[in-house]
C-alpha cells in the first residue's frame, strides 16, 4: 500500500500577521442581470417584505454575515445617474443601461439599497460614476447621502423620506477605469487627476469617509501595474485604498492548474503592495496604502449563454454561473490567500452575491438555494474573525502548466483571542490523494478540538441545484488533538475547517 504524502504546519499565537478587518468578507450587488430585480427585490414574491425585498434571500445573506456590500456597480456605474434612483418611484425614468445592454427601471436606487443593507446587517460600499460624470455629481451625491440637513441635496433626501443621513463611509472612485469596455474609459493620467479632484471635493463635504481608487481590472491588463503607479502618483494623499479585481475559470479543464490559482492571486497582491510602497517611498510618505480586493470570484461557466441573451430587456439571466465543487475549492484557496495578506488587504468583495456569479441563487416566483461556493465563503466569514496568524507550512509540491512548486496543502489560521477560539482553514489541492497533515498547536495550551468540518465530493464537477444540495459540508472530519499536535487526514480535493476552543 502506498504511503500517504505528509504535510506539516506550526502555528504560534505570537506569530501575528495582523488583526483581520472583517470587511474582507464583503460582497457585491450590481444592477446587472437578476441580482437586484428577481434577486434581492421581487415585490410580487410570496416571501417579499413590505418593501419588496425577498425575506428568503435576506436570511441566506444574513447567514453569510456579510459585513459590507459594494453597490450599484460594476461596469453599470460608469453611465449611471444616481438621481434617477431616488424620489417617488412612479417618477423615476426607465433608462438604457449601457454596460450590460438592458433596461433599468430604477425601482431600486440608493435609499432602497441602504434599507436592504440594514436588513442584512451590512454596510454599503458606494461606487460613484467617474465614466460619464465627475466632481459635480459626486459632491451632490455625498451631500444627499451624508449631510445632516439644511441644504438643497440633504433636504431632498429628507423629502424622500430619509430624515437621518445614511453616513456611508466607504466610497469607490469609479469602476475599472483602465478597461476599454468601460463607458468613459480613461488613461491612468486622466483617471488619476479626476479621482484626485473628486476625492478632494467629497472629503470637503464629509471628511470622515474612506476612499478607494481604481486599480487594474485584472493582473493581465497590459497597463498593469503602471496603471496603479500613475493613479497613485495622483491620488496617494487623497485615498485610503487601491482596488484589485480578478476572476478565474477552468476553461481548458485542467483542475490541477485551476486549483493553483491562489498563487496567481498572491502574486497579484504582492505586486500591488510593491507598487503602493514604491509610490510611498517616492513621495516620502508615512501613509500606508491598503488594498480593497473588491471584485473576485470564478466567472466563466455562463460566458456562452450570455451571448444568446437579447438586449434591452429588464433583468435577463446574465452571468448566471452554475458553480461546481472544484470552484468551491478555489474560492476557499482565495479566502486563505486574503487571510495570509491580512496586513494589507482590509476589504474584499466576492462578486457577486445573488444570481449574478453568486453564492445565492433564486427562481423568479420560486425558491432560493445555495451554490457550492456558498460554503467556504460562509465558513471564512463566520469563523475567520480575529487575528490572522503566520503559519509555517511544509508541504509536498507539484507543477502545472502555469505554476511551479504548488504546495498540495494550503492553510491559514485565525486566532480569536476574545472568544478563545482558533480556526484552521486547510485545502488539499491533490485531486487524487489524501494527505496526512500534522499541526503543531503547542502555544494554545488548554485548547481542545471542537470540530472538523469538511467539504468534499468524489466528482470535481458536482453541482448543487434548487432541488438538491449535492455539495455541502459535513462535520465528520477525522482531526484529533493530542499533546499539542493535531493529526488529520485531509481527503483528496477537500476544504477543511478545524476549530479549537478553550471552552
Ligand atoms: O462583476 C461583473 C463585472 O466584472 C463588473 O461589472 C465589472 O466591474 C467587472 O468587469
Amino acid at each position: 500500500m502506498n504511503q500517504l504524502k505528509k504535510a506539516k504546519m506550526v502555528v504560534d499565537k505570537e506569530f501575528k500577521i495582523a488583526e483581520i478587518d472583517s470587511r474582507i468578507y464583503g460582497s457585491f450587488i450590481e444592477h446587472l442581470g437578476r441580482a437586484v430585480y428577481g434577486g434581492i427585490y421581487e415585490p410580487d414574491h410570496q416571501n417579499a417584505d413590505e418593501h419588496g425585498f425577498r425575506k428568503d434571500v435576506i436570511d441566506l445573506v444574513k447567514d453569510l454575515q456579510v459585513p459590507i456590500v459594494r453597490y450599484p456597480g460594476g461596469n453599470m456605474v460608469s453611465a449611471y445617474d444616481w438621481e434617477d434612483g431616488v424620489g417617488p418611484k412612479e417618477e423615476r425614468p426607465r433608462r438604457l443601461e449601457l454596460a450590460w445592454r438592458t433596461i433599468e427601471p430604477n425601482d431600486v436606487g440608493t435609499n432602497e439599497f441602504v434599507d436592504w443593507a440594514k436588513k442584512v446587517n451590512s454596510e454599503v460600499m458606494m461606487a460613484i460614476n467617474l465614466g460619464t460624470r465627475g466632481i459635480d455629481a459626486a459632491r451632490n451625491f455625498i451631500e444627499y447621502c451624508n449631510h445632516p440637513g439644511g441644504t438643497y441635496w440633504s433636504d431632498l433626501r429628507k423629502e424622500h423620506g430619509y430624515e437621518q443621513p445614511h453616513n456611508i463611509k466607504t466610497w469607490c472612485l469609479g469602476n475599472e477605469m483602465d478597461g476599454p469596455w468601460q463607458v468613459g474609459h480613461k488613461t491612468a493620467d486622466e483617471y488619476g487627476r479626476l479621482a484626485q479632484e473628486t476625492a478632494k471635493a467629497m472629503r470637503l463635504v464629509d471628511p470622515s469617509i474612506e476612499l478607494v481608487a481604481c486599480g487594474s481590472s485584472n493582473s493581465r491588463m497590459p497597463t498593469f501595474p503602471q496603471w496603479e503607479a500613475t493613479t497613485l502618483e495622483h491620488t496617494y494623499d487623497e485615498v485610503d485604498f487601491i482596488s484589485l479585481h480578478q476572476y478565474f475559470g477552468n476553461r481548458d479543464n485542467d483542475s490541477e492548474n485551476y486549483l493553483a490559482n491562489g498563487l496567481e492571486m498572491d502574486h497579484f497582491i504582492k505586486t500591488v503592495i510593491a507598487t503602493c510602497d514604491y509610490i510611498k517611498a517616492k513621495k516620502r510618505s508615512k501613509k500606508q496604502m491598503y488594498l480593497s480586493f473588491d471584485e473576485w470570484n470564478v466567472w466563466y461557466h455562463s460566458n456562452q449563454a450570455d451571448k444568446q441573451i437579447d438586449p434591452w430587456t429588464i433583468a435577463p439571466p446574465q452571468l448566471e454561473d452554475h458553480y461546481n465543487f472544484e470552484d468551491a475549492l478555489l474560492v476557499g484557496s482565495i479566502l486563505i490567500t486574503f487571510l495570509k495578506n491580512a496586513d494589507r488587504i482590509k476589504m474584499a468583495c466576492m462578486a457577486q452575491l445573488v444570481n449574478v456569479i453568486a453564492p445565492i441563487m433564486t427562481e423568479n416566483e420560486g425558491r432560493s438555494w445555495k451554490q457550492t461556493i456558498y460554503y467556504p465563503y460562509m465558513h471564512a466569514s463566520v469563523f475567520g474573525r480575529g487575528v490572522s496568524l503566520k503559519p509555517a507550512i511544509s508541504s509536498p509540491v507539484y507543477d502545472t502548466k502555469d505554476f511551479t512548486d504548488v504546495p498540495y496543502v494550503d492553510s491559514a489560521v485565525v486566532y480569536n483571542e476574545e472568544q478563545e477560539e482558533v480556526t484552521i482553514f486547510a485545502l488539499n489541492r491533490h485531486v487524487h490523494e489524501s494527505l496526512e497533515f500534522s499541526i503543531d498547536v503547542r502555544s494554545f495550551e488548554g485548547y481542545h478540538l471542537d470540530e472538523h468540518i469538511v467539504l468534499e465530493h468524489d466528482d470535481l464537477k458536482a453541482v448543487n441545484t434548487v432541488d438538491e444540495q449535492v455539495v455541502k459540508p459535513h462535520h465528520n472530519g477525522n482531526a484529533k488533538l493530542d499533546n499539542g499536535s493535531i493529526q488529520a487526514v485531509l481527503s483528496n480535493a477537500s476544504w477543511n475547517v478545524i476549530r479549537l476552543s478553550k471552552r
